[in-house]
C-alpha cells in the first residue's frame, strides 16, 4: 500500500499509485490495471478520502503548456493535466495576458480544475475553457468536448455526473485575452488593487485575499471550501431576511444564494472543534485537519453542520469536495 498525496492531509492509503509521463503511458496503466477500481487525482485539493483506496490512483506528470492559435485579441494557449494550474496563471500574468488572474493560488491542477469548474473572485473556469481534450478510460481512446460538451455549472461539469469516473482529461484549452479587462466587482477585490492594474497586479492582490481567509496548503490542513453556497428560491431568503439582519445574498441563476460561511458561522460553528476536525474561524467554509484528523473527524463535522444549517434554516448544504 502506498500512500495517497491528499491536501487534508489524511493518512490514506492505496493499493497502488502510477504516474504516468505521457498519453500512450496512461493507455498502457488503463489495459494494465483493467478490471481494478481505478481513480485519477490531481493534487488531491478537492478529495477526501474516507477510507484506504482499494484500486490504482492515477496521477499525471505531463505538465507542458503551448500556444495553439493566435489572433489579434487573443491567444489560444493548451496545458496538459497535470501542469500546477496556478503555475499557469503566475506565467500568463507575467506575460501581461489576461482572463484567469482572478483565478490565482487556487490549489491544484489544470485537469482536476477543469472537472470542478474551479472559480474564485467571480471568474470560473468555465469563462476561460473553450474545450478539453480526454481519454475514454473503457478503451483508451480520445475525444474532445467543446466547453457546452462539459455542461458546465457551479462547481460542476458533465465529469461529475453522467461521464463520471468515465473519461480522464488530459488537456485543456484556455482562450486568453492580449488587452487587459479587469474584473474587480467581487467583494473588496477593487479595494485591494491600485489604479491601472496590470494582470499580476491582480494576481497579487487576489493572493494578499486569499491568504488572510484559507489556510495554506502544506501548513494546514484542508480542500478549501468543503460546501457550496446554497441557492435558494427569493421565498426562502425572505422568511430568513425577516428574522435576522443583513443577511449577506448574491441573485444567482434565477434564485437568491446565501454564502454558506454565514449559515455555518450563525450556528454557532465557526472555530469549532470535533475530534480533530475544525471549522476554519477565519472562514468556516472551509473545514480543516487541526490536530491529526482521521477521515470520520471531517466525516463527522461536515455532518454535524449540515444538519445544524438544515434545523435552523431548513437548507440543505453540500460537499463541494469529493468523498471517495
Ligand atoms: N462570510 C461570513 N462569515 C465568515 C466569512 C464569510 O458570514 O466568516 C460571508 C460574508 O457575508 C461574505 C460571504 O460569506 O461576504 C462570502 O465570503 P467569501 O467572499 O470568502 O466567499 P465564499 O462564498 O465563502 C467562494 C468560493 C471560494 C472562493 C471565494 C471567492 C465556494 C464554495 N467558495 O467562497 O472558493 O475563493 O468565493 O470567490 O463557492 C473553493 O472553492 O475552495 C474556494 C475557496
Amino acid at each position: 500500500m502506498t500512500n495517497i498525496p491528499n491536501t487534508f492531509g489524511l493518512d490514506v492509503k492505496a493499493k497502488i499509485l502510477a504516474e504516468y509521463h505521457s498519453i500512450d503511458e496512461l493507455r498502457a496503466l488503463l489495459e494494465q490495471y483493467k478490471g481494478e477500481r481505478i481513480l485519477h487525482i490531481g493534487a488531491g485539493s478537492n478529495l477526501l478520502f474516507t477510507r484506504d483506496f482499494d484500486g490504482v490512483i492515477l496521477h499525471s506528470a505531463m505538465r507542458r503548456a503551448r500556444s495553439t492559435k493566435e489572433d489579434a485579441e487573443h491567444v489560444w494557449i493548451e496545458a496538459e493535466n497535470g501542469l500546477v494550474l496556478d503555475d499557469l496563471i503566475a506565467q500568463l500574468c507575467d506575460m501581461g495576458l489576461s482572463g484567469m488572474e482572478n483565478l490565482s493560488y487556487i490549489p491544484g491542477e489544470v485537469g482536476a480544475s477543469a472537472v470542478q469548474n474551479v472559480g474564485a473572485y467571480g471568474v470560473e473556469a468555465k469563462d476561460v475553457i473553450t474545450e478539453v481534450r480526454a481519454i475514454d478510460m473503457s478503451d483508451g481512446s480520445e475525444r474532445t468536448f467543446t466547453n457546452a460538451e462539459c455542461r458546465y455549472g457551479y462547481r460542476d461539469s458533465i465529469f461529475k455526473n453522467e461521464l463520471r469516473g468515465k473519461y480522464i482529461i488530459t488537456h485543456v484549452t484556455y482562450c486568453i485575452n492580449k488587452t487587459f479587462d479587469p474584473k474587480l466587482d467581487y467583494g473588496n477585490l477593487r479595494g485591494e488593487v491600485g489604479e491601472n492594474p496590470t494582470p499580476s497586479d491582480v494576481r497579487e492582490a487576489v493572493i494578499r485575499i486569499r491568504r488572510q481567509k484559507l489556510p495554506e496548503v502544506g501548513e494546514l490542513g484542508s480542500a478549501g471550501s468543503f460546501f457550496k453556497n446554497p441557492i435558494v428560491p427569493r421565498e426562502v431568503y425572505e422568511s430568513i431576511a425577516a428574522n435576522y439582519d443583513r443577511v449577506p445574498h448574491f441573485e444567482q441563476d434565477g434564485g437568491i444564494k446565501i454564502p454558506a460561511a454565514w449559515l455555518i458561522e450563525q450556528c454557532g460553528w465557526k472555530g469549532k472543534t470535533l475530534g480533530g476536525a475544525q471549522c476554519y474561524s477565519k472562514q468556516p467554509l472551509v473545514l480543516v485537519n487541526a490536530n491529526n484528523a482521521i477521515p470520520d473527524d471531517i466525516i463527522n463535522l461536515a455532518a454535524a453542520i449540515c444538519a445544524d444549517v438544515k434545523q435552523r434554516f431548513d437548507i440543505t448544504i453540500s460537499p463541494e469536495v469529493n468523498y471517495i
